[in-house]
């Protein structure tokens, strides 16, 4: 079974991202066979700036990196690599009603929000469909928010096979209902256009700031208070085992500590989580010859299925 999922290189990454996201691509790795890549030409829609795009590349490669991506047993690479995805986009497009992507969610709340609307953006759904596609992909796993591109790759697909015969291989969305929204200092989901972040890579001192600053209500030191309100316990949830929890629980319903102690208990917490990963992504940062290797490795594994792919492809259409 082969797992396919696109990452949009967004430099600094929180622990929403973490638990909603990274953390189950890594463990994909155990579930079957995982393709997954950076989704360097689709960030284009959003980012016109060089070198911002550069490192955003670069740092959406390290941290996957440092956090347990391993490059040996799946494939990983950046998306602008393997040019391949191109081509394909171009024959995809012409199995691409006007009216299949006039409907796209994705497209009308961009626009709606300002974003300008250029073809780049309006055809976003055909080259994720050619990621897809061209890979033979089984299972894509996504956030609510990228079904309906899954569901326009099956549309584009079917259009495809009923014209040539059975080239393209069906793929199915996988969302998992169980992700939960990791709330943010504010209690609203977090969210780095929100500010409410908690970054997973950031300075000792700038994760400090961010944990103590989390929004809770006043009572006082010698006041009994209520965990299941709380920010800090909903955030403690996610790096405490039950034990640690029970524990934290009496902690609340005993006078005496306020939530400053709290706070502290959770920042030693996510200190202690992340720190693992800390010394792996520093020595990746360091050396970032290291990582192009590793990408090109990526590119070449990718590039092969790629290639046998696309002259299955020009075959069938008559090119
Ligand atoms: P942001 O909202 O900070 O811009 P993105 O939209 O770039 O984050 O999200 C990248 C990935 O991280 C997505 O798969 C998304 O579902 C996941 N994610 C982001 N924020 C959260 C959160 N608060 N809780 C759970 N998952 C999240
Ligand atoms: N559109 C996806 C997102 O915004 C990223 C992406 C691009 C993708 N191509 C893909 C995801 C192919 C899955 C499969 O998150």
């Amino acid at each position: 079974m082969r797992i396919l999922s696109g990452i949009q290189p967004s430099g600094t990454i929180h622990i929403g991202n973490y638990f909603g996201m990274i953390k189950k691509m890594i463990e994909a790795q155990n579930d079957g066979e995982l393709f997954a890549f950076i989704a360097s030409y689709h960030a284009l829609t959003s980012v016109k700036d060089k070198e911002f795009l550069e490192k955003n590349i670069f740092e959406a490669a390290v941290n996957f990196l440092a956090l347990g991506m391993d490059p040996e047993k799946s494939t990983f690479w950046v998306q602008s690599d393997v040019k391949e995805v191109l081509e394909l986009y171009w024959l995809l497009s012409n199995h691409t009603s006007m009216g299949l992507l006039e409907r796209a969610h994705s497209y009308k709340d961009k626009t709606a929000k300002g974003i300008q609307a250029n073809h780049g953006l309006f055809s976003y759904p055909v080259l994720m469909a050619a990621d897809i596609l061209l890979y033979d992909s089984n299972i894509v796993p996504v956030g609510k928010d990228q079904i309906q591109h899954v569901e326009m790759t099956r549309d584009i697909a079917t259009s495809f096979n009923n014209t040539y015969g059975e080239i393209l291989v069906m793929p199915e969305s996988k969302v998992d209902e169980e992700v939960a929204t990791v709330p943010g200092t504010d209690g609203a989901k977090m969210s780095k256009s929100y500010g409410n972040t908690i970054d997973m890579f950031g300075t000792k001192k700038g994760i400090k700031k961010q944990v103590m600053g989390i929004v809770t209500d006043s009572k006082e030191l010698d006041e009994v208070k209520d965990h299941t309100t709380c920010n800090v316990y909903k955030l403690c949830e996610l790096f405490m085992n039950n034990d640690e929890l029970k524990d934290l629980q009496q902690r609340y319903a005993t006078p005496g500590e306020g939530y400053g102690h709290f706070k502290l208990t959770l920042l030693d917490k996510i200190n202690e989580h992340f720190e693992p990963y800390v010394q792996r992504r520093q020595h990746l940062l360091d050396n970032p010859k290291e990582v192009k290797e590793i990408l090109d490795f990526g590119a070449s594994k990718a590039r092969k299925i790629a290639s046998a792919k696309m002259d299955v492809i020009r075959n069938a259409v008559g090119l």
